[in-house]
């Protein structure tokens, strides 16, 4: 995927295209969850991340606050920090407090016009430090842009997006944010943890049904961008705790027997059939220790919350 020269065909944005033709096509229909996250989706979102059931923003939060200075004081002065996947920018905005003269924040998301909004008023409040928002996949995209040669690199990854790759896409992502920063450079990584699945299915399938409606804006995205006749009333969301693979899965589930278009080309589902939306693996510690070890980097400090909830990690590249 590379959505910086995104090709479009006659109307369709191609790389979503294609991963919705091919998701739909398979026997296990599955679309990446970077197509969550419209414009649409990425507000959605946003709302998830206050929901009481939904620790994983107040947990890691709480401990960014806690950690910043401490790391910010190994990591020193004159930063450039890169971050992937940024959404609304509010935990950077807890580093960019805590570092010294930070001096550079590039941030990119998938999410275009939600990042560019939420990186006009962090300007606002850091006028002496260069914004630069970037539009594209950050396995693939971050690499076309050059950072300013002098400044301490650090790679930010919070959120625990990590856990929506696969491990090939982690041991990508870990290798390529490495050979992109450099040799000198540290990289904080937000991941969750495992815990009970009676803490974690709520958290995927709240009593309001954000997340539902999160979920479903997959499908309305699809009649919008991609000319889809998708009854979205026909779809319930799921949540589904994976414990042989450590994962809460998402998928939107067919309530009947049905027929839809997408881009003129058709496709059935029967009831009970599911479309995979979204994996959110949920680690341990020593899984994470040989991820990051086999990939370029190695652990300077690893945190977490009291209950063993989430960790935040300070990594350095490995030479
Ligand atoms: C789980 S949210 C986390 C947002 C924010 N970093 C946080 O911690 O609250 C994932 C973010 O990554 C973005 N994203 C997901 N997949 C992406 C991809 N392949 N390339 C770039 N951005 C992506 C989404 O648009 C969204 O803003």
């Amino acid at each position: 995927m590379n959505f910086i020269n995104d090709q479009h065909t006659n109307t369709y944005p191609q790389a979503f295209l294609s991963d919705v033709l091919t998701g739909l096509s398979k026997p296990n229909r599955y679309i990446p969850p970077c197509w969550l996250y419209d414009t649409v989706g990425s507000k959605i979102f946003e709302k998830i991340t206050d929901l009481p059931e939904y620790y994983v923003t107040r947990t890691e939060v709480k401990l960014l606050h806690e950690i910043a200075l401490s790391f910010s004081q190994i990591i020193g002065p004159n930063a450039s920090l890169v971050e992937y996947g940024a959404g609304a920018a509010i935990k950077a905005r807890i580093f960019l407090n805590a570092l010294i003269d930070p001096a550079e924040y590039v941030a990119i998301d998938i999410s275009f016009d939600h990042l560019e909004q939420s990186l006009t008023e962090l300007a606002l409040d850091h006028p002496d430090l260069r914004v630069r928002p970037l539009a594209g996949d950050f396995i693939s995209g971050v690499m076309a842009t050059s950072l300013d040669s002098e400044t301490q690199r650090v790679g930010f990854f919070p959120g625990s997006t990590i856990g929506n790759l696969s491990n090939d896409e982690i041991s990508t992502f870990l290798r390529s944010s490495r050979d992109y920063l450099g040799d000198d450079a540290y990289f904080i990584l937000g991941a969750d943890l495992r815990k009970s699945s009676d803490i974690l299915i709520p958290a995927y399938d709240d009593a309001q049904g954000v997340t539902a409606d999160f979920n479903i804006n997959l499908l309305k995205r699809i009649n919008r961008e991609l000319d889809g006749t998708i009854d979205s009333s026909q779809f319930s969301h799921k949540a589904v705790w994976n414990d042989e693979l450590s994962r809460i899965e998402m998928h939107l589930e067919s309530l009947e027997e049905q027929t839809f278009e997408v881009a003129g080309q058709s496709f059935t589902m029967s009831k009970g059939d599911t479309i995979h939306t979204e994996n959110s693996r949920k680690f341990q510690r020593p899984e994470l220790d040989k991820l990051i070890q086999e990939n370029g980097w190695k652990m300077v400090r690893y945190e977490t919350d009291k209950d063993a909830y989430f960790s935040v990690m300070l990594l350095k590249a490995h030479q």
